[in-house]
């Protein structure tokens, strides 16, 4: 390949990369209470069931793509399909910058929660809702009472910033140099703070909601939950990996990078759920209540700061500042994914310098997320939309309704890349890109396993449910069924 466009390394590096991409915000701040609102370990097994049946054949397909065509999203489709299909590209890409521009804004908070309680007073707080309300309504709050300057504005200001220096720096000595850092630190706080949660009182009833499945708890809305969930954390469905993808070699192996990929992101949700349901199970039993498991989005920035609050000064500074560092990590190896996908666009489809492209995008996405950011309380009418009235109490924001749209988004163009897969590239031409790197590959059952998701599988279950989806999110699920 005789282009300057930037390649991994290694299969490694790509891996770290892919899974530094999926590994973020989704597993840690959303898995854990998705599945507090929904049943524990029921949703725990549907949510596997999504990702090795359904998200798994996605992933591969989409790897495939990106390398085959060596182009950005649109750039790839347009090259293997046509115009018309690059279009889907584009969708893809549009995609992207709306989830990065709520994104941002979480990691923000998270950003800010580390240094308020890795340096700051937070622990010593008395309210924890309260003092969470007050952090997300007040985006530029300096005055400093709480013992430490808070600025959402410029917490997420500087996370954007960070996350743009990675990106300019391109594909192997910016984004595989950070994943291969932040990544295995992830992995060690991750496993030492399970460890330490293991330790605590009434920890084991924690794992026993996380692990043991109660039937009698599953409902419609587990499988929808499940479902976006699996593509939102896989990163699919919205031209990620085709990106990826397509700094990969051609002599490195797509379908086991896959399965790693997946392994990998499904390992870190499911021992996220490890640690935090004995946290919360810790602070059940401290305070003698029975309910504070399925607390919702504000899971992470309530409940876990008042159990680290519990556990005195240093001890929860220690164990608390290492879970927002976690969370910071975890979210900027995803926040560059997100970002170098219109870059990638930029550099490929219409030769743009790199390093000001990044600068202009991660600009043009930090504006975007600011009526996110204002929707938390400081703007009424983006905290309650008039238009957006069958999401449940609280859930009616601005920064809800991108992410409930960005999740559409993925499942839809999940649906309409295996549609392009089998209908216009051709299944064969996916099979013969992975048998490149890939010698058993051409008698093996995944080969006709993937046929026979991608051909039909796929584009039926996932369409079906992409309508349910809409459905449910602009009319109820309870007048539908
Ligand atoms: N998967 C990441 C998470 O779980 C978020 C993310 C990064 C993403 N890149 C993406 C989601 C591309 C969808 C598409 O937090």
């Amino acid at each position: 390949m005789s282009d300057n466009r930037g390649n991994f390394s290694g299969r490694i590096g790509f891996i770290l990369a892919a899974a530094g991409s999926a590994v973020g915000l989704g597993n840690i701040w959303k898995f854990p209470y998705l599945a507090g609102q929904n049943g524990g370990a029921i949703f725990l097994l549907v949510y596997l069931a999504c990702v090795f049946l359904l998200c798994y054949p996605v992933m591969v397909g989409e790897i495939a793509i990106g390398r085959a065509a060596n182009s950005d999203a649109n750039g790839s489709y347009t090259k293997l399909g046509g115009k018309r299909w690059g279009a889907l590209g584009t969708f893809g890409i549009l995609a992207g910058i709306f989830i990065l521009s709520f994104y941002n804004v979480v990691a923000g908070w998270a950003f800010g929660y580390f240094l308020h309680i890795s340096f700051g007073d937070l622990l010593n707080e008395t309210d924890f809702g309260g003092f969470f309300g007050a952090f997300v309504n007040d985006i530029m709050d300096v005055s400093s009472t709480k013992g430490f300057a808070s600025s959402n504005l410029i917490f997420s200001a500087v996370f954007m910033a960070l996350t743009a220096i990675i990106v300019s720096q391109g594909v192997q000595k910016g984004i595989e140099a950070a994943n291969k850092i932040m990544m295995p630190a992830l992995y060690v706080i991750l496993i030492g703070i399970i460890i330490y949660s293991l330790t605590l009182p009434n920890a084991m009833s924690g794992v026993k909601f996380y692990l043991i499945p109660d039937f009698s708890e599953f409902r419609i809305q587990t499988v929808f939950d499940g479902l976006k969930q699996a593509f939102f954390s896989l990163s699919l469905g919205m031209g990620c990996l085709i990106t990826y993808g397509s700094y990969l070699k051609k002599t490195d192996n797509i379908s086991k990078s896959a399965a790693i990929i997946s392994i990998a992101d499904t390992s870190v949700a499911f021992l996220a759920g490890l640690m935090v349901f004995p946290l919360v199970h810790f602070l059940q039993w401290k305070l003698q209540v029975d309910n504070v498991a399925t607390a919702g989005p504000p899971l992470i920035f309530i409940v876990l700061p008042q159990i680290f609050s519990e556990m005195g000064p240093l001890l929860g500074r220690i164990v608390g500042g290492s879970f927002f560092l976690l969370v910071c990590f975890a979210a900027l190896t995803s926040t560059i994914s997100l970002l170098e996908v219109p870059v990638a666009y930029f550099v490929d489809s219409k030769k743009m310098p790199r390093k000001t492209m990044v600068w202009v995008l991660a600009g043009v996405v930090f504006v975007l997320g600011l009526p996110s950011m204002v929707s938390q309380g400081m703007v009424p009418l983006l905290n309650k939309l008039p238009f957006y009235p069958f999401i449940g109490e609280n859930k009616q924001d601005w920064l809800t309704f991108v992410a409930d749209m960005c999740d559409i988004s993925l499942v839809i163009g999940g649906c309409l890349m295996s549609i392009f897969i089998s209908r216009r590239w051709k299944i064969e031409n996916m099979h013969a890109e992975i048998e490149l790197s890939d010698v058993g590959y051409s008698t093996s059952f995944l080969k006709k396993y993937l046929t026979f998701t991608i051909t039909y599988i796929a584009p039926t279950l996932l369409g079906v449910l992409s309508v349910l989806v809409i459905l449910e999110k602009f009319f109820g699920l309870s007048n539908l069924i």
